[in-house]
């Protein structure tokens, strides 16, 4: 999640972080391996329309289990290692970040049980994250042909041998709200067509009845500002209709891999000198805005909001600091009781644990962001395990494990 429209402009001071002390390798015990009781997948079709999470479980992926039951045999903590084991067994979002990675999907899909819903990423666009360097991705600007025929084809292919499976997708992160506020950036200038043309062809192909899709919508502090709410919208409805409105296209996802707190009032920037700008200081209030604003502009408006790591507020510079935020914690666990007609469900989109961004500055991906003074440091490239940084999530969890 990265990305602010802010008159606000981040002086990067670098704090020298003593990286966490190397933990002697005590007794190690296995953690408990996550019991996976062994619930049969549904008979019959699933048809999802209404909030696709309610009635249904959270399906905790065999990918994210591993990494946690890994990370929990890892520390000597007693306390802290039984907690952490509980993680593994949070419903959380795989990401499809790599062709490669598709070779996963299916283990991770199969096994889905009747009253579960799987949980997946799509986010593999050419030009990937066109306003940052930390995930940019393994497709070049322009190859969109590769997208389609290598990337979503087989996805979809691979759905399509699960019909009585419910699953709900995130449709590439931070891709069309870059179009929004970062098209003075070269590299997403370059990026646009291929974005839209992706992200239409990933709604048109994704279209089958068990499956929920909701695009990518940044942030209360990346949208949310005054300015970008109606553009915001036109962008993500103008892509939507291109792609012929797709019945099973449910509306966005906000917060993904973010740091915004769901209700907090008043919210963790609105004391700054540009906050007469911005009304949506918090996620819920971000919905309220955007979610009418996404009616408006023609497309349907249910929203997700990532609270995987948003239990600890107060902890960025800048609004805009997206990168392996300090001192965070896992947030709320998720749930389709979220107390809001617009929001269908709290969700873990971001893995926690997996790092945002290299904090290595000769790293062809290193993106300063990752070496602001608010970012956990060491940490390694994006998508790959901190340990110590997990271990921080579950110290600060809100609700505690
Ligand atoms: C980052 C990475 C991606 C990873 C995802 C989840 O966006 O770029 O590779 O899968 O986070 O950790």
């Amino acid at each position: 999640m990265k990305g602010l429209f802010s008159a606000v402009v981040a002086s990067a001071i670098t704090g020298v972080f003593a990286a966490p002390s190397p933990i002697e390798q005590g007794p190690v015990t296995a953690a408990p391996v996550v019991e996976r009781a062994a619930a049969a997948t549904c008979s019959t079709a699933v048809t999802l329309n209404g909030n696709p999470f309610s009635g249904r479980s959270f399906y905790a992926n065999k990918e994210f289990s591993k990494e946690v039951e890994t990370a929990a045999a890892a520390m000597t903590d007693t306390s802290l290692q039984a907690a952490a084991s509980k993680v593994a067994s949070v419903g959380t979002f795989l990401w499809m970040d790599t062709r490669a990675r598709i070779s996963v999907l299916e283990d991770n899909l199969k096994d889905v049980p009747c009253g579960t819903i799987g949980m997946y990423v799509i986010y593999d666009l050419p030009g990937r994250d066109c306003a940052a360097k930390a995930s940019n991705g393994e497709l070049a600007v322009g190859d969109i042909a590769t997208y389609k025929s290598e990337y979503i084809d087989p996805i979809v292919a691979i759905f399509k041998k699960y019909p009585n499976t419910a699953i709900a997708l995130v449709i590439e992160p931070d891709s069309l709200p870059n179009l929004v506020t970062n098209s003075d950036k070269q590299a997403c200038k370059d990026s646009a067509s291929g974005y839209r043309e992706g992200v239409a062809y990933a709604f048109k192909s994704l279209n089958l009845p068990n499956i929920a899709m909701y695009v990518d919508a940044g942030h209360g502090g990346w949208l949310g500002w005054n300015d970008n709410l109606k553009p915001g919208a036109k962008e993500l409805a103008d892509v939507y209709k291109k792609a012929g409105s797709p019945k099973q296209v449910r509306g966005y996802a906000t917060n993904v891999a973010g740091w915004n707190a769901w209700d907090l009032s008043p919210g963790e920037f609105s004391k700054a000198t540009d906050a007469q700008w911005n009304k949506a200081q918090n996620e819920k209030q971000y919905v309220a805005l955007f979610s009418p604003a996404l009616k408006s502009a023609g497309m349907p408006s249910q929203a997700i909001v990532d609270t995987g790591r948003n239990a600890v507020t107060g902890l960025r510079k800048e609004w805009g600091d997206w990168c392996n935020v300090n001192g965070a914690g896992f947030g709320v666990r998720p749930s389709s009781t979220t107390g809001d007609t617009n929001t269908d469900a709290f969700v873990w989109v971001k893995p926690g644990g997996e790092s945002d961004g290299t904090s290595d500055t000769g790293a062809t991906r290193y993106d300063s962001y990752c070496g602001k003074d608010d970012a956990f440091k060491p940490a390694p490239e994006a998508g790959t395990w901190n340990q110590a940084y997990f271990e921080m999530l579950v110290k600060n969890a809100k609700p505690a494990f």
